[in-house]
């Protein structure tokens, strides 16, 4: 069976009390519609429709790259947002599937089974339900007497009787491609002015066709995002699923629920990760390494049997065997290699620290190219910024800083020179020489080692 997928997205989101488009709002990082884009990616491989209308120009430039967009223009409801999608999917495939934007928590495998359920039964549509005696104002679930789904009933129309059901609509639905684009247009219009997607299950049944039915026992896959209490909710719910993942794949997570990961992070095992620990973006750490307690790590490559104590690392790259803090600083660009040990009060910034080079207290490395071996000596500076422009400092291997060296870029260290405690350093300073005092001038030639 082909299957193509239509994700909803035009709502306003009102309760969310936003400037932000609902769907844009993050979700451990990710805009919400993420979780959706990629739960249908695991599903087919078909493009999905999104049906955008609030906010459509920021949540286009937030998606244009990964789904056809449709512009949903009044939005008149849930059956009018899918039917804007007839020109692009009509006829293209077996299946559609539908489901809100705004259920981040619907995992890949309850939309698989879906698939599967629509395959299955001979009904034009499948609907996923969830039993719940928390109804958070989804519509109730009608059955005749011989178990069969006859309807679906909103809230706001729902009798005493039929608001006491406790199984909920959860919003997604699989559809006979064929069978669908006919039985839109023939949706009633709602007292609200709305045509409601909802209404195509009682189509189904006028038409004498069978309507089938998926229940998930998960409630909290169900959770949608309507206000930012939800939002938190619904964060937790993604925490501990991603938390777990980890821990059932050889990370230890010494506080689980003090340890934020975000989807896209990747974690070797034998890995601990202490609490407090933010783990961001396209962050990839190693194996047996420590993490934190208190590390905030963004956009970052670290190596194996690495240790990263109460620090910030945001887009850098750490070889293997690094340690970093506390309180140490990588900014962009910033590579440390093999071994280099970064004690506290560091910053880094565009520059490489190369293998087995020390840099223990207080020191500002910026658009600095490092070799092996180096000693920083306590409150090292690289003087990069003139006013205007950003200078390089060239240090080479096995060189020797001494404690509060000041180096005034552009500038350059030859292999094994040393500098004096406070030394200025405004020339370069040839290998094997050391150089004192303000400004910094050779005062002898050095042993070669
Ligand atoms: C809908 C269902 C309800 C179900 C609930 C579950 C209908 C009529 N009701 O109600 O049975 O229990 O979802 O979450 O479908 N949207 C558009 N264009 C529109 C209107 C909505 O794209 O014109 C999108 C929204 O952005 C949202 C989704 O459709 O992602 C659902 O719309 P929403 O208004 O939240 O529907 P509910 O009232 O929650
Ligand atoms: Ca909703």
């Amino acid at each position: 069976m082909t299957i193509t997928t239509v994700i909803l997205a035009a709502g306003q989101g009102t309760r969310m009390n936003s400037k932000k488009p609902k769907v844009l709002h993050p979700l451990l990082g990710k805009p919400l519609i993420y979780y959706s884009l990629e739960a249908v990616r695991q599903v087919t491989d078909a493009c999905p429709v999104v049906i955008i209308g609030h906010g459509s120009e920021e949540v286009r430039k937030a998606i244009d790259d990964q789904a056809q967009l449709v512009l949903q223009r009044p939005q008149l409801g849930t059956g009018h947002a899918v039917m804007q999608a007839a020109p692009l999917l009509q006829g293209v495939s077996d299946l559609v599937l539908v489901l809100p934007a705004d259920m981040p928590l619907l995992s890949p495998d309850t939309l698989k089974r879906m698939v599967a359920e629509a395959s299955r039964n001979r009904g034009p549509v499948t609907i996923l339900s969830v039993i719940s005696d928390q109804a958070r104002g989804f519509g109730r679930v009608i059955r005749n007497p011989e178990g069969e789904v006859i309807a679906i009933v909103e809230e706001a129309q729902a009798t005493p009787d039929q608001l006491s059901i406790l199984e909920l609509n959860v919003g997604v639905y699989c559809f006979r491609n064929e069978w669908l684009w006919q039985a839109l247009p023939r949706i009633p219009i709602s007292q609200k002015g709305e045509y409601y997607l909802t209404d195509v299950v009682e189509i189904a049944v006028q038409d004498g066709l069978a309507v089938g039915s998926l229940t998930t026992q998960d409630v909290a896959e169900t959770i949608g995002i309507n206000n930012r209490a939800h939002l938190a909710e619904a964060t937790a719910v993604m925490r501990k699923r991603i938390n777990e993942y980890w821990m059932v794949s050889g990370v230890t997570l010494v506080d689980p629920e003090a340890t934020y990961i975000e989807p896209e992070v990747a974690i070797g095992k034998d890995t601990t990760v202490w609490p407090g620990t933010y783990l961001q973006g396209s962050t990839v750490v190693g194996e047996d390494c420590e993490i934190g307690p208190n590390a905030i790590v963004r956009d970052t490559q670290i190596g194996n049997g690495c240790k990263i104590f109460m620090s910030v690392l945001d887009q850098a790259l750490v070889e293997d065997q690094v340690d970093i803090g506390p309180f140490g600083h990588l900014r962009k660009g910033a590579h440390l290699c093999r071994g280099v040990h970064m004690g506290n009060f560091g910053e880094v910034k565009n520059s490489t620290l190369g293998p087995a080079t020390k840099m223990g207290h207080f020191s500002y490395i910026g658009d600095a190219t490092i070799g092996s071996e180096v000693n920083i000596g306590a409150g090292t500076i690289t003087c990069n910024f003139d006013g205007e422009r950003k200078n390089p400092t060239e240090i080479g291997d096995r060189v020797f800083i001494g404690s509060d060296t000041m180096l005034v870029a552009p500038v350059k260290l030859g292999e094994g020179s040393r500098t004096g405690a406070g030394a200025v350093v405004t020339k370069n300073v040839q290998p094997y020489t050391l150089a004192v005092g303000v400004p910094a001038r050779a005062i002898r030639k050095l042993e070669k080692k």
